[in-house]
């Protein structure tokens, strides 16, 4: 068994950053752009260019939720997406993904070199392979698809991994980056540009009645325009939790030993292993993803990150691991993100969410096209990317995630109320929920034998929690939002955090 340390991301661990909490919080601006993760930013910095005045508002830290639990991978090749999209969006609707796509990758390289970031964008060919016969003709089609859809795509059979490929979609010149190196130097920009950022402060709600109005966990600030990109978007008036499917995937890095770095940027077709090189202070890292699950599931997400620390030690020459973290990915019904009006009957108001495990040229490009949206600017991607589009085998899907949801807030609640409720029996460790009477509980005893208590159903819309064992985290099974012990929100699209207990006595 792999000794593995504790989560931390590489990119917070390398990247420290100015405190930004104590910022007062201004009464009016041009643009609130909730939310500090690479779409926020890069909408900030294109308004704030524009000569709007800006406000950023982050509950956490910049660029420490998803943007710094990635893999960093800034690529056009979205796993086998291409086929797909021209199967079910049509050939057109392709080539604008691709296009759209491209554009972020291309305006990542030219700011960062404008800008004289450090961030480490290195461009590395991006390799979808396969080592199975059946899976052969599959990117043999996406290869093709994404040709026509106007990328750098073919169909190749070497592939410089030590893995037995059998063959691969290869796009060439991608990239891959330090992601919280790129965003804290977008921040810097951001304020050299006039704008306001403000850590620490949680948006709350937004409404449009006489003008548009942020609430948030520290008074509230008048704005022209809103832009909600918290990756799931805190306001549930557009529905966008029954729209989006969440998806957690583990990740580890640590130096390469014994064998060369990756020479570009792998994933494996069937069992969505992936890695990348990283240079970090000058010593050959590599860093690899894989063993995704559904949030709150019931799964052991520790022997998940053993098996993943295995897989970087047989391809990858990870044997020791420095780092491990986990992505949190959103994915919309159709595969392409929501970027546009929150709803179609607000005018102000604008959301980006949803850009599944490729968020680096997914809110980059989002960003792109929020900034032209709220400067009254076309863009042909608009449509393609419209939060309220609606196509029938979309709402089909809708419809199935949603009964998942139903199962687990009735199904999962009346079982619950059926365990004894035994928390003195609870070991140091170990975490359950377990009921006080007719109010379910979520109890962990950590190793010193202290009991945490909090209520265990989810802020959000009710449903039950799940402990996840690596992250000591209490994770929603019906839309994501995750809570720490002490019931804070750590991911929504809850707002509000676990109410904390008194634990009761069998
Ligand atoms: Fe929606 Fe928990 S995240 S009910």
């Amino acid at each position: 068994m792999t000794e593995l340390p504790g989560t931390r991301s590489l990119w917070l661990d390398t990247a420290p950053a100015p405190d930004r909490t104590g910022t007062p919080l201004p009464a009016e601006i041009d643009v609130a752009v909730l939310g500090g993760g690479i779409a926020g930013l890069t909408t900030a910095y294109r308004l704030a260019r524009a000569g709007r005045s800006v406000l950023v508002l982050e509950a956490n830290r910049l660029a420490a939720g998803v943007s710094g639990h990635t893999t960093a991978k800034i690529s056009t090749q979205h796993g086998l997406k291409y086929a797909a999209l021209a199967k079910n969006k049509g050939a057109e609707a392709a080539a604008m993904y691709a296009y759209t796509q491209t554009a972020a990758l291309d305006w990542i390289a030219a700011a960062s070199a404008e800008l004289g970031i450090d961030c480490g964008f290195t461009r590395a060919d991006s390799f979808v392979y396969t080592t199975r016969a059946e899976t052969v003709e599959t990117l043999e089609r996406e290869a093709e698809a994404a040709a026509e859809a106007g990328l750098p795509a073919s169909y190749v059979t070497d592939v410089d991994l030590d893995v037995p490929a059998l063959g691969a979609v290869k796009f060439t010149a991608q990239a891959h980056f330090h992601p919280r190196r790129w965003l804290l130097g977008l921040a810097d920009e951001i304020e050299r540009a006039g704008g306001t950022i403000v850590e620490g402060v949680r948006a709350e709600g937004a409404d449009e009645i006489g003008g548009t109005r942020v609430l948030t966990s520290s008074g509230e600030v008048r704005a022209g325009e809103v832009v909600v990109a918290t990756h799931f978007p805190v306001l549930d008036r557009g529905l966008f939790f029954a729209r989006l499917d969440p998806v957690r995937d583990l990740v580890v890095a640590g130096p390469v030993e014994g064998n060369r770095p990756p020479s570009g940027m792998f994933l494996d077709a069937d069992t969505h292993h992936s890695v990348r090189s990283y240079l970090n202070d000058g010593v050959p890292y590599a860093v690899a993803g894989g063993e995704h699950y559904r949030v709150g599931d019931s799964v052991d997400v520790e022997s998940r990150y053993e098996l993943l620390a295995s897989w970087a030690s047989r391809h990858a020459g990870v044997h020791r691991v420095t780092h491990r973290w986990s992505a949190h990915d959103l994915s919309t019904v159709d595969s392409v993100p929501y970027v546009g009006r929150y709803h179609p009957a607000t005018r102000h108001l604008w959301v980006a969410t949803g850009f599944g495990q490729w968020g680096m040229t997914g809110g980059t490009a989002a960003g792109l096209l929020l900034a032209d949206l709220v400067l009254g600017r076309e863009n042909p991607s608009a449509d393609l990317y419209d939060p309220n589009r609606f196509d029938l085998r979309s709402a089909i899907t809708a419809v199935e995630n949603n009964a998942t949801v139903a199962k687990f807030m009735v199904g999962d609640h009346f079982s619950a109320l059926r365990q004894p409720a035994k928390v003195d029996e609870l070991a140091p460790g170990e975490a359950k929920v377990t009921r006080d009477g007719s109010e379910l509980i979520a109890a962990y005893r950590d190793p010193g034998g202290e009991l945490h208590a909090v209520g265990a159903h989810c802020t959000h819309l009710g449903c039950l929690v799940a402990f996840n064992n690596a992250e000591k985290t209490w994770d929603c099974p019906c839309h994501g939002s995750r809570f720490g012990l002490d019931g804070s929100v750590i991911q929504g699209p809850a707002v509000r955090a676990l109410p904390k207990k008194t634990v009761p006595r069998a």
